[in-house]
């Protein structure tokens, strides 16, 4: 009966700063990556959200887990993503295709094969972007991809009207984990630019937007919301 929370991508960055949140408050943490979660006391699945064979029988394996356990609430964080470096008129289908297998219908995947086994006062939590709502360039298949999570978590919202479980897109911004490094190639004069795009000249730490992550599955008021979590970004 021990609340569950079950976190993708918790090896590392955001995910890995909710999974230790939500173990500190008692949860029992599943995690799903292709590396272990550095945090003791979490259990690990690990899988390629990549691969849709491996997706599949993550789903069953987590499936059967909350059959045999009946958590008393569930809170599913889709958090792992991928994110390239590509452009609307380069993009080829191939790797479009993996960007949007990871990043949406792996979550699909997991969704419906576990929404049936969660109990009322479960949440679906998906972590989206500043581009779930918003374009740059250069970041193609991972623009087209947050905003259908934010199509995603509206619809998911609906669909599930009356079952007690609410969902909510949590958009962080710039955040310091590998995710950002890689993708700017671990450049400190971009961290220092990035740095100074928001209210606070700094960026996000990955335990501020693991805050919202767990504050959102306590507080179903705010389901269908899209939380932003960047220090207040400039526009552009
Ligand atoms: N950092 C930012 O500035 C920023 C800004 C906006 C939104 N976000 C979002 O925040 C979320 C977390 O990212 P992060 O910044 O914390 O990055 P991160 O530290 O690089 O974490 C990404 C996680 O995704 C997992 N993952 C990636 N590909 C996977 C695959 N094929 N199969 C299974 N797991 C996979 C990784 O695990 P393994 O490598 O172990 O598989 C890792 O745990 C993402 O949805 C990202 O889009 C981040």
């Amino acid at each position: 009966m021990k609340r569950t929370a079950i976190i993708t991508g918790a090896s590392s960055g955001i995910g890995a700063a909710a999974a230790s949140m939500f173990l500190d408050a008692g949860f029992a943490v599943i995690n799903i990556s292709r590396r272990p979660c550095p945090i003791t006391g979490v259990t690990d699945l690990c899988g390629d959200l990549s691969n849709p064979k491996s997706v599949q029988e993550l789903a069953r394996t987590l499936s059967l887990q909350l059959a045999e356990t009946q958590p008393s609430s569930v809170c599913l964080v889709h958090n792992a993503a991928l994110m390239l470096k590509d452009t609307a008129d380069s993009t080829d289908d191939s790797s479009l295709a993996k960007v949007l297998q990871i990043n949406t219908l792996a979550i699909n995947n997991l969704n419906r094969e576990l929404l049936p086994l969660m109990p009322s006062g479960s949440s679906v939590l998906f972590v989206g972007s500043t581009l779930s709502e918003k374009a740059v360039k250069g970041a193609f298949s991972y623009v087209v991809s947050k905003h259908a999570q934010l199509g995603m978590m509206r619809a998911t919202c609906q669909d599930l009207m009356g079952r007690g479980i609410h969902t909510a897109l949590i958009c962080p911004g710039f955040t310091d984990t590998e995710m950002l490094r890689n993708h700017i190639g671990q450049d400190q004069k971009i961290i220092e630019a990035i740095s100074a795009m928001n209210s606070f000249g700094r960026l996000v730490e990955p335990e501020e937007i693991a805050r919202l992550i767990f504050w959102s599955h306590s507080n179903p008021v705010i389901n269908g919301a899209v939380l932003h979590g960047n220090l207040g970004q400039v526009e552009h």
